[in-house]
Formats: C-alpha cells, sequence, structure tokens
C-alpha cells in the first residue's frame, strides 16, 4: 500500500468509527471545567488566571485538546464585556444592509435570503468603527488561544456569518485548506503535507447571540480530525451518513468561543426556530507559515485604527492582542534587497514597526509615512 499517496478506495468507515469512538481523557486536560458530549468546556476566568500563572501549561493543553484530544473545546464568556460584542454585531447589521443593498454580500455556502455573510469582516470593521475594533480584540485570552495553535506571528480573518429562521444545516466538511479543494487536487498532496495542513489554520467562532439547540449550532464530530483520509473522505456518502448519526451540537451563548481543528468533521446545523437569527463571526486564523484565505489589506486596517489607538490607554497584552490582529506578523517574504535584516535575522515586521510608532508616540502624518516605506522596500 502507498503510504505517501492515499487514494479514495483506501478510505474505511470502520476506521474512521474507531478513530471517532475514543472516549475523551478528561484527567490529560486539568485545566478543563468539564467536557460535554465529548467537547472540553473551559471557563475564560480560569484560563485567564491559569495563564497568569503558567501561561505555557495553557498554551500545552490547549493545543493538545486540538490534536490528540478531541479537536474541539469550548470557552464559557470568552468575552465578559458583551458591549463590545454587541457594538461589533451592530456593525455587521449597517454592513450586512449596505452590502444587501448595493447587491453584494453573497454566500456560497447557503441558499440565498437565509443566510446573511460579511467577507472580510475583519478590515471591514476596521474602516467602519476603529474603537469598535479595538475593543474586539484586545482581547488577550483570544491571543492566546489563537497562538496555542498556530504560533506566534498568525494573521486573523474573519467572516460573519448569520443564519436565519429556516436556515438549512451545512453538508459535513472540513475546512481550509484542504476542505477546500476537491478530491483531485487533495490526492496529489503527499499525506504527511495533507496532515500537516491541519496545523496551519486555526478555525474559531465567537457567539454573538445566543445559540439554542433549535437555532442550530455548529454539528461537530469529536476526534473525526485524527482520521488520516479525512480530506478525500468527506463528501462519500457512507461518511456523511456515519456524520450523520453520530455529530453532536452544544448550545452557546453570547460571548462564547468554539475552537476547533480545521480537519475536524462539521456543518452548521438546522435553524428551526421562528424568530430566533443565529450569529456568529467566524475566526479563521492563520500560521505565519500558511497563506490566508482570504486577503486582507493591512495597510488600510493600520491607518485606520492608529489615531484611535495612539489615544487608547490599553494594558500591554491588550495592545499586544489589537496589533496581533491588527497588522501582518511576520516578515516573509520580502524583498531582501531593499528590507535587510535589522539587528537580527528577521526584517522588521509590520506588528513590530506597529509597536515601535506607539511606543515612540509617532504623529498619524509619520506613521503613515513610515508604514509606506515599508510597504515600499519589501516589494519586489
Ligand atoms: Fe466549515
Amino acid at each position: 500500500m502507498n503510504t505517501i499517496y492515499l487514494n479514495e478506495e483506501q478510505l474505511s468507515v470502520d476506521e474512521f468509527n474507531s478513530v471517532c469512538q475514543q472516549s475523551l481523557q478528561q484527567q490529560a486536560f486539568p485545566l478543563a471545567q468539564g467536557a460535554e458530549r465529548n467537547v472540553l468546556i473551559y471557563q475564560a476566568d480560569s484560563l485567564i488566571s491559569a495563564a497568569h500563572d503558567d501561561r505555557q501549561a495553557v498554551l500545552s493543553e490547549l493545543h493538545r485538546a486540538l490534536s490528540s484530544g478531541p479537536g474541539v473545546f469550548v470557552v464559557k464568556g470568552l468575552y465578559r464585556d458583551l458591549a463590545a460584542v454587541d457594538r461589533s454585531s451592530q456593525i455587521f447589521e449597517e454592513i450586512l444592509r449596505d452590502e444587501a443593498a448595493s447587491g453584494g454580500g453573497g454566500d456560497h455556502f447557503a441558499k440565498a435570503g437565509s443566510n446573511g455573510r460579511i467577507w472580510n469582516a475583519l478590515q471591514k470593521v476596521a474602516e467602519r468603527d476603529a474603537d469598535a475594533f479595538i475593543d474586539y480584540y484586545a482581547n488577550p485570552l483570544l491571543a492566546l488561544i489563537c497562538e496555542s495553535w498556530v504560533g506566534p506571528g498568525y494573521e486573523i480573518t474573519a467572516q460573519v456569518n448569520q443564519v436565519r429562521p429556516g436556515g438549512k444545516a451545512q453538508q459535513p466538511h472540513r475546512d481550509y485548506h484542504l476542505g477546500f479543494q476537491s478530491n483531485d487536487v487533495v490526492a496529489r498532496f503527499p499525506l504527511p503535507l495533507q496532515i500537516l495542513s491541519q496545523y496551519l489554520t486555526l478555525q474559531g467562532a465567537v457567539a454573538h447571540s445566543e445559540m439554542p439547540l433549535e437555532s442550530g449550532p455548529t454539528q461537530l464530530l469529536p476526534f473525526s480530525h485524527q482520521y488520516q483520509g479525512g480530506y478525500l473522505a468527506w463528501r462519500q456518502p457512507a461518511f456523511i451518513e456515519y456524520f450523520q448519526q453520530h455529530a453532536i451540537q452544544l448550545p452557546l451563548s453570547k460571548g462564547d468561543g468554539l475552537f476547533f481543528n480545521p480537519a475536524l468533521f462539521h456543518a452548521a446545523g438546522n435553524n428551526t426556530t421562528a424568530d430566533h437569527i443565529r450569529t456568529a463571526n467566524l475566526l479563521q486564523v492563520s500560521s505565519s507559515f500558511g497563506k490566508t484565505m482570504e486577503k486582507v489589506n493591512h495597510v488600510k486596517v493600520l491607518l485606520s485604527l492608529y489615531p484611535a489607538l495612539r489615544q487608547r490607554q490599553l494594558e500591554t497584552e491588550q495592545r499586544n492582542a489589537v496589533i496581533a490582529a491588527a497588522a501582518e506578523g511576520y516578515s516573509f517574504p520580502t524583498n531582501l534587497d531593499t528590507d535587510p535584516p535589522l539587528g537580527g535575522l528577521v526584517p522588521q515586521t509590520q506588528q513590530a514597526l506597529l509597536l515601535q510608532a506607539l511606543k515612540e508616540e509617532w504623529t498619524e502624518v509619520h506613521f503613515d509615512q513610515q508604514l509606506s516605506e515599508h510597504v515600499r522596500k519589501r516589494q519586489a
């Protein structure tokens, strides 16, 4: 059997079943408050205080939860400040209204009308309301969760998903990267690369509304990320049927966060309520070693945010979390003729430039000039 290239004949629902039937060893996750239906449940407050004592222990446990663990966890109360969530929700509504009026904002994944979608919500919110962006991303626990899976220098993209009453469930699938490719393309990637690809992205969802079961929170199949042939398997009827029999759902409250390995089989659920709109801000967090699915214009984001960011009195951790969400965190690719390493081994990142600007209290004009120069010298 070729162990480097898989084909569909090698897939087995029996093997998939034994992967998915693992029982959760909860003692391996001492920081969790508990587990529901094989999903680890964390309380934001206890993660924050544990991180004060030993940040690396928290990073390690969350990483294991997404790899050798069930591949999914919930953080209750990720946003203690629900005003920050509501303020962003208000901007989402404005954007949805404006995009609907101009005929844009389509969703490839749902029937028109049953769903609202905002692509690149990260940039759009920054451009509309800098303070709302800052309030939302000045969340050190969110930053810690991102780092736990994809390491430092990550890039966040955000897509708002709104499922209205009557909105239909999705088919089960895996997510970006390879979850967006046809089987022909997937099969050309050596299996080690297929497995590696899950480490390049973290899937997150922040609940912007209450999400009772009848509103259709994400259906999840714990441990399914560990099935190596999964990228070729999820379109097959036998695997879809297995998913439909075994997937679980958990209700979420506004401000809770759900995070999962992008290789986990999952699907949005049916919204069977008469009047409840389910709204989530989907966060797709890319490792600096990966490519994001969406292009974010970080220069526009930074020029929109900088005047407000200069005025704000944020704690160091909060400020760093905003910088991580707003600016690019990796030195490459660049033009090494014009953007040589600074002192160390790598050229200055956009995040480092922004931090320097804030520490040295640059004016807006000076920041604008320096940012333009940073972009110019990195071009080939
Ligand atoms: Fe998905």
